[in-house]
């Protein structure tokens, strides 16, 4: 179902805001991500958000790319500049996956966070963020951060072969009735503002607690593969620098900093 973006409504809810308070929007673009990138590197300031209604190159994790229709989704990108030392960057994600996750939430309530950076529902993916960090040695320069939730997205918009691995929002509603694309950028960036401040403010360690009562992985036997190697055990939940903590089979802790997460015995919720 294709909607209208609304997005008047999105700039006057977000002015005066320090995230959203400026944003530039585009009908069609390759990657909001990279539009965001070369504004930063022009100096844009923190909280300045990329806005597209197609992406024709939309990118996701580890070089793969993200399917980007027209009409029916929310691809937003956002200008981070973080007074956080650079090993506490990759944390971002889970922040934002917190954020995300409390305005799918609200829309559908078995929204559950996939680690590292994965929405689902029912197994579906329905959203994925991707960070990326530009530093100068020792410091932070900027961080974008890009979000792509699936909202009024229909099987019939993917190819076969995803159509039992991502679904949008709207399949999980009573009624079906279309998504407001603005109305839950605006819930978004709110969500997004509060957990940021936190985070910078007080670190990972304070949002730990939010962030595993949404986590799809919890108790869940699964197969971690980072870059070629593999860890198998049981996720116990995250450590407070937000690492994956598994107990293997031999009872040892391990903690994961990075990977791709199969879950071994399927998605049961
Ligand atoms: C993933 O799950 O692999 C991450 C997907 C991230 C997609 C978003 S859509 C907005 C922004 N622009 C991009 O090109 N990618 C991110």
């Amino acid at each position: 179902m294709a909607t209208d973006f609304d997005l008047e409504s999105l700039l006057n809810a977000r002015r005066g805001q320090r995230l959203g308070g400026e944003i530039e929007w585009f009908e069609s673009i390759d990657s909001t991500s990279t539009r965001a990138r070369e504004l930063a590197r022009r100096g844009a300031g923190e909280g300045l958000c990329v806005i597209a209604d197609q992406q024709t190159a939309g990118r996701g994790r580890l070089g793969r790319s993200w399917a980007s229709p027209a009409g029916r989704n929310l691809y937003i990108s956002i200008v981070l500049r973080p007074a956080v030392a650079l090993e506490v960057v990759p944390q971002l994600t889970l922040v934002a996956g917190l954020s995300a996750a409390r305005a799918a939430t609200e829309l559908v309530p078995e929204t559950r966070i996939k680690w590292p950076n994965d929405l689902l529902v029912r197994g579906r993916k329905v959203a994925g963020l991707l960070t990326e960090m530009e530093a100068t040695p020792g410091s932070v320069d900027f961080v974008i951060l890009g979000i792509g939730v699936n909202l009024n997205l229909r099987p019939d918009d993917l190819p076969e072969e995803l159509r039992d691995k991502a679904a949008g929002l709207i399949s999980f509603r009573e009624g079906q009735s279309a998504i407001d694309r603005a109305a839950f950028a605006g819930r978004l960036l709110t969500h997004l503002q509060s957990d940021y401040d936190v985070f910078v403010r007080e670190g990972f360690a304070s949002l730990r607690e939010a962030w595993n009562a949404r986590s799809t992985l919890t108790g869940r036997r699964v197969d971690v593969d980072s870059s070629g190697q593999r860890t198998v055990g049981v996720v116990e939940g995250l450590a407070e620098d937000g690492t994956l903590r598994l107990r293997t089979d031999d009872g040892r802790e391990a903690r994961i900093v990075a990977g791709d997460v199969t879950i071994v015995d399927g998605y049961g919720r």
